[in-house]
């Protein structure tokens, strides 16, 4: 490992209170997490050998650039090297944020990560610098379950995502993207996500109605069952039906909370079929859209600004409808009073808005909390 640093160090003796430092990774008792954070001006990166034990491993990089480590991953090296190493790992989950990466080095942790049984990978706060390597003929990384990308930034643009899918053995069920720089992907170079469930989209607040046509590849997720749109720019329901048209996507769920939907206004639509669940809570609706999907088990309406209970003629069919929050209930349970009315706060509902707005800085804080 470096040690480069310590030699710094040994010139710079006022520096040498190196005892004061905490360790940068810190492993748990239980051999289960362990949480490295690299912020310091020179770490000690052989910490991170004591990470090897765990099942669950965060690593910061203190938002500095790791180019240092390109030299390590020589194309040459056989990985094969590290492989029986890296299979007895009991990693299953690694998280890596905070830092700028080059691609080559991203792709080389991927190659080796292959021989690993990691299922969930988490990137957050990355820049993925420089150019691509050219895509492996059959895929060497890891078979994930799980891929979750918050503000993540690539350097080749919308062909990110072919180009990580190359890399990826089949079985990906589960994949996030959150504030993401670009979402207009290379639909041509993508394949299809067979075995993708869960989609993920939430916290892309500039996506809209054409941003999300670009990004549902069409026919490239035919077995999708949830797709979650929460706080992404959507505009009306029925735009997002034509999305899902467009894309041949027939997801079971579909989750639209956080947008401020208007009731109307794109022409309407056909909805997928196996459609049972929509979330519309916290969309600003003054009253229920127009061309809703004719029968649903499960239809959140909570927390919009419905001044009138909706008229059974108003509402599709539905097993479990959700009205908590609206204005009307208010209205109803209390005497009315022109304050309730103007404020438009409804106690079932507060704090939420705000809480969505700061669910990135939340993220971190949390994230944070684990390293104390
Ligand atoms: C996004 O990641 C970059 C590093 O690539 C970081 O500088 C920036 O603060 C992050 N933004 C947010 C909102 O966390
Ligand atoms: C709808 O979305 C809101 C906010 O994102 C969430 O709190 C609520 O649990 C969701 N409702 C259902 C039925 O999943
Ligand atoms: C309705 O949905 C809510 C929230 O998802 C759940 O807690 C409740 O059990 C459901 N009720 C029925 C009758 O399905
Ligand atoms: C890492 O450590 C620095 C300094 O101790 C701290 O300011 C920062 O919040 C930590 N970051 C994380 C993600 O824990």
């Amino acid at each position: 490992m470096e040690r480069v640093p310590c030699l710094l160090l040994l010139l710079l003796p006022l520096l040498c209170i190196s005892g004061a430092t905490p360790e940068p990774c810190e492993l748990d008792d239980d051999d289960i997490h362990c949480s490295c954070n690299f912020s310091d001006p020179q770490p000690d990166w052989s910490s991170a050998f004591q990470c090897m034990a765990a099942v669950d491993v965060k690593i910061h990089g203190g938002g500095r650039s790791l180019e240092q480590f390109l030299k390590r991953v020589d194309p040459d090296t056989d990985p094969r090297q590290y492989m029986d190493m890296v299979k007895a790992l009991r990693l299953r989950r690694l998280t890596v944020g905070g830092a700028q990466v080059p691609a080559l080095l991203l792709f080389g942790v991927l190659r080796v990560l292959g021989y690993s049984r990691v299922k969930e990978l988490t990137l957050e706060d990355l820049e993925v610098t420089g150019t691509t390597p050219p895509p492996p003929l059959e895929a060497t990384g890891p078979a994930l379950t799980t891929l979750r990308l918050h503000n993540v930034s690539w350097a080749t643009g919308g062909a990110w995502l072919s180009q990580l899918q190359h890399w990826l053995k089949p079985g990906l069920k589960v994949l996030s993207i959150a504030q993401a720089h670009s979402l207009a992907f290379s639909c041509e170079q993508v394949r299809i996500f067979r075995d993708l469930t869960t989609l993920d989209l939430s916290d892309n607040p500039g996506l809209g109605e054409r941003g999300l046509i670009a990004a549902l590849c069409p026919h490239k997720f035919p077995n999708l069952q949830v797709l979650a749109l929460r706080n992404t720019g959507m505009e009306t329901p029925n735009g997002v039906c034509a999305a899902l048209a467009i894309g041949a996507v027939q997801p079971h769920q579909l989750d639209l909370s956080h947008n401020s939907l208007r009731a109307s206004g794109a022409p309407s639509c056909v909805w997928p079929s196996v459609l049972k669940s929509l979330n519309l809570s916290f969309a600003g609706l003054e009253q229920v859209p127009k061309g809703l999907p004719a029968k649903l088990s499960v239809l959140d309406l909570s927390c919009n600004k419905l001044s009138r209970e909706p008229r059974p003629n108003e509402l599709p069919q539905v097993g479990n409808l959700s009205l908590n929050g609206n204005p009307f209930l208010t209205l109803e349970a209390s005497s009315p009073s022109e304050s309730t009315m103007n404020s438009g706060v409804v106690p079932y509902c507060a704090g939420s808005p705000l809480a969505v707005g700061m669910s990135g800085t939340l993220a971190l804080l949390q994230g944070a909390r684990g390293f104390v």
